[in-house]
């Protein structure tokens, strides 16, 4: 079985109204940590994972992000003639070459299994990536990087997993663990969203996934799901019903929630902490705020 993952698809359909209004005209993969949106991110660990074909499942009002990864020969050429050359470098590794990258539209909401379906004829007969941009992950190797590793070792279908608190399990879709050896997890199954007190583990899946084309087959035949949608975790546990292995991975590396404000400003602070050139200001201003809250108290 080949086990090269050149192809990742990225589900940026929804339509983010956690961050009303801003989301009425930006889409929420370009909202920024520090300086570089939710997306860049994204990109960023597919290409150091290897990843050479990026395909975005995007819906209506999303037009900002095909731009975001086209060349701006003006912005370009001003920054050339000013002598801004690291601007400049920072600005064309932004630039995705033509032909690497693909844009389908989900024409319905019917939930992230469908979303990754709908790039079906892109992906053909090998395994891919999914990547979730919500989860936005700080690592030394980046996240779907050590997955990828990892696959080369175990085959199968693989989910990125870490612990949860036991009050959030039915935010997110939940490993039924068979067995565990290092950060290999081996499961018997997944559970989308089960209900508080049902959770089959405290392990959550993580939006990274190596999958292969038999869950594609799978979504094609699987019901609607939690929420009344299809879901890509029910066509994963399908696999194991069907005889084949799937994985969870902890990997190394925090996660942030993304998808959620206190996740997002949560990222915001981290990220900016980790900047050479606004640490010590913003840490200072941090510390700040934390003397004038204790004083108050
Ligand atoms: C999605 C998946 C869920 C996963 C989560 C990770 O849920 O359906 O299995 O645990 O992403 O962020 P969503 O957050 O889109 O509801």
């Amino acid at each position: 079985m080949n086990r090269k993952v050149s192809k990742a698809i990225f589900p940026v359909a929804g339509l983010g109204t956690r961050f009303l209004p801003a989301t009425k005209s930006v889409p929420k993969e370009i909202m920024t940590l520090v300086d570089r949106p939710l997306i860049q991110y994204a990109i960023d660990e597919a290409r150091a994972a290897g990843i050479e074909d990026f395909i975005f499942v995007t819906s209506r009002g999303k037009s900002a992000l095909e731009d975001y990864f086209d060349v701006s020969p003006d912005l370009e050429a001003a920054l050339e003639s000013s002598g801004k050359t690291e601007l400049l470098e920072t600005l064309r590794n932004t630039n995705m070459e033509s032909g690497t990258i693909a844009y389908l539209r989900q024409h319905k909401a019917l939930g992230l299994g469908h979303a990754v379906s709908c790039a079906r004829k892109l992906i053909g007969d090998e395994p891919f990536a999914v990547i979730l941009p919500d989860d936005v992950i700080a690592a030394e190797k980046p996240c779907l990087q050590q997955m990828v590793e990892a696959y080369q070792e175990t085959g199968g279908a693989m989910v990125a997993t870490m612990e949860v608190l036991p009050t959030q399990t039915s935010s997110y879709g939940i490993l039924d663990i068979a067995s565990q050896d290092g950060p290999i997890v081996s499961v018997n199954g997944l559970v989308e969203k089960p209900a508080l007190g049902a959770a089959p583990s405290n392990l959550a899946v993580i939006g990274r996934y190596i999958l292969t084309p038999q869950v594609l087959d799978n979504l094609d035949n699987i019901g609607r799901g939690a929420g009344g949608e299809i879901q890509l975790t029910d066509a994963i546990s399908a696999e194991v019903a069907a005889g084949r292995n799937v994985f969870g991975y902890r990997f190394d590396g925090q996660r942030y929630d993304c998808g959620s404000k206190a996740g997002f400003l949560q990222a915001t602070v981290a990220f900016a902490l980790a900047r050479a050139e606004l640490h010590d200001e913003f840490a200072a201003f941090l510390a700040d705020m934390h003397a004038v809250k204790q004083a108050a108290q």
